[in-house]
């Protein structure tokens, strides 16, 4: 926001025991990316000169999740700050206020990892004048939440906890998402002034309301309607539901693009998908880490794709597994093809069902139909992978290369033991196991005569 600076404080320090689990709360994923990092992930985007990130409960598995990963290169920029004693939120921002030296600050949980950069602008915006600004929410069930007490004309009063409020006040359906932001300087004076004289005996961040009040700040609500942006993940089933509403969100970002998706709710994404023009993806697709799809590419149903790139005009058919693959165009993979780290396939090249290429280079126009292993290998343009080859790339100690020239015929069930060169245009005649490199125009035949003995007694008779 215009030349003010802004810090972010991340509450992280509760216990979340209803996961259930020996991860921390912050940790736990949506779309395998902790909580934590979502937030932060979008805190960066606002552009803060620091992101505090309040730790107690296994702060260390929290601080060494990021001490050994690089977040947009930010790690710079974030600060952990310790809370031994779990007192209250208040007491919680108070321990980040210390290295807090922008203009305004703002507030939010670990545990509400999905809040919308858009909300968030909006509220630092509102923050800037002579304003503490809290998002708010009206929820069908707001059991367990502080309730938005406003007066007469329509103004913020007063937060009440839900163990500490009355009758008449439970019945408010508007509560507080806990997310604010103000200025740094008043909210250092109102910390400093909450005391911890009420139920739960917590200092509470939200005793502020008051001290603002009292200082003439307005008090700025945003108001969100049954939002799950601010759902919290306290538990498993929380966390479920706002694992559908990311995937959803991703799901409806695709659409927006021009993707046709045969079922909107059966796809995953747990990464950054990029796609081109007409591509239509089928149900039970999962795309991990960073995938990126060219255009008029069909994805038929079952495909796992990880870190991968897809050129133009490809047909992936279903239940094939993509990792690490570079794919050009014109390309047709699958049904049930395996596709692993450090493969390139180049245009026009059609590998078949149950076929596993690791490590290895396709050529323009390579065939591989049908049941073969290609691992460690370069093969030139336009040959044919018979059903059934091999490339025996494994001694039991160390891995070796095959090279094969172009266009090749490798009858079916050939084994290539590694490291071996066939040249251009040869001939590998079905069944050989091929231990010499082979020149170029050869027919190479490896395996025994067949003898058929004649007046041959079967035990059938
Ligand atoms: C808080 C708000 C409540 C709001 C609700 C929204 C207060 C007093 N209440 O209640 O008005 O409706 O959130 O979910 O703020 N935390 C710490 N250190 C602490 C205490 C909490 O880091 O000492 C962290 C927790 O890890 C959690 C967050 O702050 O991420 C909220 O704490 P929690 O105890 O869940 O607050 P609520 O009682 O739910
Ligand atoms: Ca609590």
């Amino acid at each position: 926001v215009n030349n003010v600076s802004l810090d972010v404080i991340i509450l992280a320090a509760g216990v979340g025991s209803r996961m259930n689990s020996d991860l921390p709360k912050a940790l736990q994923q949506i779309a395998s990316k902790p909580m934590l990092t979502h937030l932060i992930d979008t805190a960066l985007n606002l552009n803060p000169n620091n992101i505090h990130i309040v730790v107690g409960h296994l702060a260390d598995q929290i601080k060494n999740k990021y001490a050994e990963q690089t977040l947009n290169n930010s790690t710079q920029k974030i600060n952990f700050v310790m809370q031994s004693k779990q007192l209250g939120t208040a007491h919680a921002v108070k321990q980040a206020m210390p290295y807090v030296k922008s203009d305004l600050v703002l507030v939010l949980y670990a545990d509400v990892p999905l809040i919308k950069l858009d909300t968030l602008h909006s509220l630092v915006a509102l923050s800037t004048k002579q304003s503490l600004a809290l998002l708010t929410v009206k929820l069908d069930n707001p059991t367990g939440y502080g309730r938005i007490i406003r007066n007469n004309s329509d103004q913020i009063i007063a937060i009440v906890e839900h163990k500490d409020a009355n009758q008449d006040e439970l019945t408010i359906n508007e509560v507080n998402t806990g997310i604010l932001a103000t200025h740094t300087h008043k909210l250092h004076k109102w910390l400093d002034q909450v005391n911890n004289n009420n139920s739960q005996q917590e200092y509470y961040l939200t005793d502020i309301v008051n001290f603002a009040k009292q200082d003439n700040y307005a008090i700025n609500g945003i108001i969100l309607n049954n939002d799950l942006q601010v759902q919290g993940a306290n538990n498993k089933a929380q966390l479920v539901m706002l694992e559908r509403y990311y995937q959803q969100t991703k799901a409806q970002e695709l659409l927006q693009n021009g993707v046709t998706l045969y079922d909107d709710k059966r796809i995953d994404i747990r990464g950054n998908l990029t796609t081109g023009k007409d591509v239509s993806i089928d149900i039970n697709c999962i795309f991990i880490g960073n995938v990126s799809i060219g255009s008029s590419v069909t994805i038929e149903a079952g495909c796992i794709i990880k870190d991968s790139v897809i050129g133009d005009n490809c047909l992936i058919k279903a239940n094939s597994n993509l990792e690490g693959a570079i794919i050009a165009s014109n390309v047709s993979c699958g049904p049930f093809a395996r596709i692993r780290q450090g493969t390139k396939l180049h245009n026009n090249v059609k590998v078949g069902n149950f076929v596993e290429i690791k490590k290895a280079e396709l050529h323009e126009g390579v065939k591989a139909g049908h049941l073969s292993y290609l691992g460690d290998a370069i093969i030139g343009k336009n040959s044919n992978i018979g059903a059934g080859t091999i490339s025996c790339n494994y001694d039991g100690t160390n891995k070796h290369q095959t090279i094969i020239g172009d266009n090749n015929f490798i009858g079916s069930n050939t084994s290539l033991v590694a490291p071996v060169e066939l040249k251009n245009n040869v001939t590998i005649a079905a069944g050989s196991v091929i231990t010499k490199n082979v020149p170029k125009n050869n027919l190479a035949v490896a395996r025994s005569r067949q003898s058929n003995i004649s007046n041959w007694k079967n035990n059938k008779d």
